[in-house]
Parts: structure tokens; C-alpha cells; sequence
């Protein structure tokens, strides 16, 4: 799910922007012309869905977009199936008079809901959210004079669980209010021309005191735009109100931009500021101020203004036909993106200022345990057998939700890693929680910048992969897996008996950009190759040691975009029960690079041979063990046995995508799944 709202902007394409995170419905209210009207449209399917039906109901609409407030959302369902009613926004009556959008799970909208059905309140939708805006206008009328963050600090405070919310109303018309606890929510800020101060701090106390030098700005400002309303005593102990003025010093029209993600918002203004939980963000008439949920909770309310980083063409397809293949082809950059000013091949050293500071902790740990879901899993377990071998450190790989289904013991002198792409999978992000409780040093290794677990862990890597859009990780695994390679250089630089094979690993990474480029040469002939079993229902991966992490994120790849039923395989394991699966018919892709198991590989190769299978092999180019006329094979360059899962996961990217759009699927967005997964 995706939340996006904003003034003198043009939604809807902000709103597609952000489909990558879900994209079964999607749905906006707008403040209408007259007093108390709403727009309201909601579409089954994705966003230009909405923007046929708004073109065919109201195509004047776009107008609207110029002065008003608005709010938007793309759906990924979790309560309620993919319909117009289950479609966010919701509203707490016919009349709109408040209209929700949220993401994330309210876990007590049951009682919620009863209680509110007890008042008389009609719910029409299957979903949680509905619960937010019939009680906005529960407690609205009850107290109908109340401000509309004090309103918003009420509702949040019933609510449990883990929500990004926008809501906005015809009672506060051109206001928004933004909440988060535990699921992202940014806010974009643009003004008219180049600002000369970024904002102004304001101190609430039992009244309004204003820092003295900035008094007349304030002064200024205030008559200007009426930019201060001064805030609620009851709600704020502190208030932050963020005005923008120009190069002389005047007040200057400000548009806000509220996302689940930055790539909704890039393409208005890279000035941003992340809010945190308990924050409650007021947008009224171009100011912006934050509340605390809670009175003196220790949490300051000044979010600072950061610059974004991605630029818009790294949200755009470019040339590509999809996100997923531009992000295959960009492995070669986004690679030395994670090792830039962290690898020193030249002197054979590794720094990762993001850890330094816990290093000599981390290497006295009892054990570290690697917690991840999905690819991001199958990148720790890629590490797993390097960072035993370097730090001679016991290691476990958990997937987060089984980790929680145990309540897995973990003890102050464990090590806790939680690797991520998005930095905001509801189940790493509820382990991190779990682990931060039981006193466990927790290490983040995220590519979004400002996400929950970043910014919830000790200390940790960024792995500099640049946003990954396509639905299917590819590039930000990638750059995990070299990160994490360089994390156990790090820990085992201080181990002399570790130094040659430390220096091999540095110099195969100093090479892996000029490997990556050569492996994607082969995608023509990938494609070639998968034209041979596109019309198949099934296949097999099969790998050994290291390998088999690349047959498992293979196989998930494979499956989630092209639909076919791909089982991932230790080789070892083919004699104990899958062999009974090979015939003449089924493919079966076999990983076959040179390292200390090969011969092992072999036996299960031999296996599939004697019982007439259809081996497709991966191995080293010119490999004189696999003779061409015999075997379909892919042959890619050689490189250190720790890292040549990087290379042989590309091939295998080539061919889950290809036989995706064989298969004429939606290669960005594969059914039922979404980018980022905030719900258990
Ligand atoms: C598969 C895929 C998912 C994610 C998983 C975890 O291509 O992308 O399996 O890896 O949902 O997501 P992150 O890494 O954002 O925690």
C-alpha cells in the first residue's frame, strides 16, 4: 500500500510512482469547489484505471489539483479483497465528511468497529481503515470545536498497530494531517523559488515565544501568510512550525508532499524530512507543524530537512522495457555503488564507517544471527559459509517470520543483522523489536535511507543500491551480498591467518563490476534458451554449498514473475526423494562452477544424465568438462568460489525475466505481491 497526498500538484502521477508497492486498487479525495464537497474516485487495477475513470466522470478535475488538498493511495489488500469498496480512501460517511488513507494493519479495528457499530455507525468496506475515519467523526462529534491535530492526536491514540495515516476532512478544509507509528511516511517540501532559510524553529511553551532574532521574520511571516496559528496548549508542550521564505526574506507559497516513499516526491522537490513514529504532521495553509503523540516523551519534534540523493531517472525506466531489466543492467554501477569509498583494493582494506564504532563488540559476540525474509534472506545465506570461514564466529540465517513463531532465544551478547531492501518488511521490522528487547547488538543492512530498520538498529550499512522499483529484487541483492562479503573482511581484518584468502576476496571484488558486464552479454542468448521450456509448467534448480543460496533466489525469481513452478534443490539432496521428478520433459537448471564441491556437483549432473533428464548447465566458460554438443549450457566467467554466486545469480535473473515476458506477465508487478511487505 502507498499514501500520497499534496497541494498544487498533479497526483496521479506521483500516485503511479509509487505502484510498485501495490497495485490491486487505487483511490483519491480531493477538496471539491464549494464548501464541504469532496471528490472522491476509487478504481479496481492500477492507477491509469483511475485516471480513465476520473477522465470519464470529471475531466475538468485536474484543476482542482491546482489549489487544493488532496489525498491518494495505491493498494496492496490485506483486510478485504481488491474491490472499489475495499479501495482506500475511506470515508467515515456518504458525505466524506472525513477521508482516510492508510497503510499498515490496525490490529484492534475489531473492537474498534464494534464499538463504533454499537454508536449506530454503518461500516461499508471489509477493511481495518474504515475504523480510522468513523471514529474521526466519532470523536468529531463529540467535540466539535476541537482543532484538527488534537482531533488526529485522539484517533492515533486508540489506535494499535503499525499504520502510516493521512486523513483529511471538509470540517478542516486544505488541511492534511499525516501520523506514523512503524511504517514510513515523508514529507516533501517545495518552495517557489530557492529558499534562503530552510525553516524556522518556534518554542511553544505555555505560550507563544518566539526566539528573539528570528522574532521579526516571524512577525513578518505571520501577518504575511498567517503562516503561526499558534498551537493547542493541551496538545503541545513544543511545536515546530517550518517557514520558507525567499532570498529577501519573504514568505513564499509552499507545497507539501506526503509518501510513503521518496519516489513520489523526487520528481517535485529532493528537500524532505522523515517523520517518526508518534510523529502527527499538520499541513495547513503552507505550514507545517509536528506534534508528539505524547507530552514531553523525551522525542524532540524537529525533523531535519535532508536533501534526496536518487535522481529522477533512476525512478524511470529509460530505455529498458521494465524496471526489473534496467535493474539487472545496472548491477554493474550499483555494485561499485556498495564498495565505494569502503574497498581499497589497492592496499587491501575494507572500512565500513557505519560499524566501526561496534566492531571490536561484534567480534567478541557469542554468535551473530542474519535475519531477513525473501531475497534479502537468501543474500545471508549466500554469506553464511565466508563469514564462518573468516570470522570463525557460529552464524545462524533466520527467516524473520519463523524466528518470531519460535520466539527464538537471543541473549546481550548476540549479534543481530537485519538485512533489507526496503528497511521496512513488517516481519525483520517486528525481530529487530523483538532483538532491541532482549539487548542484542542489532546491525542494519538497508538500502533505503531513513527507513524503520536504519533508523531502529545500532549501527549498520547502507548498501547504496539506488531504488529498486521493479517487484523482484535483483540489484539491491546484489549489493547486499557484496556488502555483507565486506562486513567479514572487516571482522576478520585483525586475523593473520586469514590475510591471503582476505586478499583474494578484495581483489574478486575489485573485479566484479568488469565480471558483471561479460555475464550480461549473455542475455540474448538467454533469451534464445528459455524460448526451449517457456511452455513448461515446472522446473528445477539445483546448486551445492554456496550455490544452492543462488539456486534458492533463482528459483524465487523464476516464480514470482513468470509464474512457473521453479523448486530450488541442494544437489545433495536430488538421490533422497527429487530424483523421482526427472524425465526426458522437465528442465533443470544445474549450477555447475568451479569450487571445492565441484566434484560433488558432478555426482547429482551424472544423476540427471543416467535417468535421460534435461540438464541446463551453469559452469565457467570453456569449462572442458561439459562438452557443447551434449548439454544446454550458459558459461560464465570465474571468480573466487565466495563470490561467484553474485555472477551466477545474473544468468538466472536473465532467464526469470525473459520467461516472464514469454509468458506475457506483468514483469514489474507480479500478481498478488508487492514491493515493500508491511504487514505480518
Ligand atoms: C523477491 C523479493 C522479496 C523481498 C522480501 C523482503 O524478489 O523482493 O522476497 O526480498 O519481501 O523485502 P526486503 O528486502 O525489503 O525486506
Amino acid at each position: 500500500m502507498s499514501i500520497h497526498a499534496g497541494q498544487l500538484c498533479e497526483p496521479l502521477n506521483s500516485l503511479s510512482r509509487l505502484e510498485y508497492r501495490g497495485y490491486d486498487s487505487a483511490g483519491l479525495a480531493v477538496d471539491g469547489d464549494k464548501k464541504n464537497e469532496v471528490y472522491a474516485f476509487k478504481e479496481v487495477g492500477k492507477v491509469v484505471k483511475l485516471k480513465e475513470l476520473i477522465a470519464a466522470e470529471k475531466p475538468d478535475l485536474t484543476k482542482v489539483f491546482d489549489s487544493h488538498a488532496g489525498i491518494a493511495h495505491t493498494r496492496w489488500a490485506t483486510h478485504g479483497r481488491p474491490s472499489r469498496l475495499n479501495c482506500h480512501p475511506h470515508r467515515s460517511d456518504p458525505n466524506w465528511e472525513f477521508s482516510v488513507v492508510h497503510n499498515g494493519i490496525i490490529t484492534n479495528y475489531k473492537e474498534l468497529k464494534a464499538l463504533l457499530e454499537g454508536k449506530g455507525y454503518k461500516f461499508e468496506t471489509e477493511t481495518d481503515t474504515e475504523a480510522i475515519a468513523k471514529l474521526a467523526k466519532y470523536i468529531y462529534e463529540q467535540h466539535p470545536d476541537i482543532e484538527f491535530p488534537i482531533l488526529a492526536k485522539a484517533i492515533i491514540s486508540e489506535l494499535q498497530g503499525a499504520f502510516g495515516v493521512l486523513l483529511k476532512s471538509v470540517h478542516y478544509p486544505h488541511e492534511i494531517i499525516a501520523a506514523r507509528k512503524g511504517s514510513p511516511l515523508v514529507i516533501g517540501v517545495k518552495t517557489a523559488r530557492k529558499m534562503k532559510v530552510d525553516f524556522v524553529d518556534v518554542e511553544y511553551s505555555d505560550g507563544l515565544a518566539l526566539p528573539a532574532e528570528r522574532a521579526s521574520q516571524n512577525v513578518a511571516l505571520k501577518k504575511a501568510n498567517n503562516l503561526l496559528a499558534p498551537a493547542d496548549k493541551s496538545l503541545l508542550h513544543r511545536s515546530q512550525s517550518r517557514a520558507f521564505l525567499s532570498d529577501d526574506g519573504v514568505p513564499m507559497p509552499t507545497e507539501f508532499f506526503l509518501s510513503s516513499d521518496p519516489s513520489a516526491i523526487v520528481e517535485h522537490t529532493k528537500k524532505v524530512m522523515y517523520l517518526e513514529d508518534d510523529d502527527i504532521a499538520h499541513i495547513h495553509e503552507g505550514s507545517l507543524n509536528i506534534h508528539r503523540l505524547k507530552k514531553d516523551d523525551g522525542t524532540s519534534n524537529v525533523r531535519a530537512i535532508q536533501t534526496l540523493e536518487i535522481e529522477l531517472q533512476e525512478i524511470m525506466k529509460g530505455k529498458f522495457d521494465h524496471f526489473m531489466q534496467k535493474e539487472i543492467f545496472e548491477q554493474p554501477e550499483s555494485v561499485v555503488n556498495a564498495m565505494r569509498g569502503r574497498l581499497d583494493p589497492e592496499n587491501k582494506q575494507v572500512t565500513l564507517g557505519g560499524l566501526r564504532q561496534y566492531m571490536t563488540t561484534i567480534r567478541r559476540c557469542r554468535r551473530i544471527i542474519f535475519i531477513a525474509c525473501g531475497t534479502s534472506f537468501h543474500s545471508c545465506m549466500a554469506v553464511r559459509g565466508i563469514f564462518e570461514e573468516l570470522t570463525e564466529i557460529p552464524i545462524a540465517v533466520e527467516l524473520a517470520s519463523d524466528f518470531l513463531d519460535r520466539a527464538a532465544p537471543i541473549f546481550r551478547d548476540d549479534v543481530c543483522v537485519f538485512v533489507s531492501q526496503s528497511g521496512e518488511t513488517a516481519d525483520s521490522l517486528m525481530a529487530l523489536r523483538y532483538c532491541l528487547e532482549r539487548g542484542a547488538l542489532t546491525v542494519g543492512i538497508v538500502n533505503t535511507v531513513g527507513s524503520s530498520i536504519s533508523l531502529l538498529t545500532h549501527c549498520g550499512v547502507h548498501i547504496n543500491a539506488g531504488p529498486e522499483i521493479g517487484v523482484a529484487s535483483t540489484k539491491a541483492y546484489t549489493s547486499q551480498f557484496v556488502c555483507m562479503v565486506m562486513f567479514a573482511l572487516s571482522l576478520s581484518e585483525d586475523r593473520s591467518s586469514k590475510k591471503e584468502r582476505r586478499e583474494e576476496i578484495i581483489k574478486g571484488l575489485g573485479q566484479i563490476s568488469e565480471l558483471f558486464k561479460q555475464c550480461l552479454k549473455l542475455d540474448q542468448s538467454i533469451k534464445t534458451l528459455c524460448e526451449k521450456f517457456k511452455d513448461q509448467k515446472s522446473m528445477l534448480l539445483l546448486g551445492r554449498g554456496m550455490q544452492h543460496a543462488t539456486a534458492l533466489e533463482g528459483a524465487l525469481k523464476i516464480k514470482e514473475i513468470s509464474y512457473l513452478h521453479c523448486e530450488a534443490v541442494m544437489s545433495g539432496e536430488l538421490k533422497h526423494g527429487v530424483l523421482a521428478l526427472v524425465d526426458e520433459d522437465l528442465p533443470i537448471v544445474m549450477i555447475l562452477t568451479r569450487d571445492g564441491l565441484f566434484a560433488k556437483s558432478l555426482n547429482a549432473y551424472q544423476q540427471v544424465i543416467a535417468r535421460k533428464g534435461r540438464p541446463i548447465i551453469i559452469c565457467n566458460t570453456d569449462d572442458s568438462e561439459f562438452p557443447a554438443d551434449k548439454t544446454e549450457k550458459i558459461e560464465v566467467p570465474q571468480t573466487v568460489d565466495c563470490l561467484q554466486g553474485l555472477i551466477n545469480v545474473i544468468p538466472l535473473q536473465l532467464m526469470a525475466y525473459w520467461l516472464a515476458v514469454m509468458g506475457g506477465q506483468d514483469v514489474d508487478n507480479p500478481r498478488n505481491l508487492a514491493k515493500s511487505v508491511t504487514v505480518e
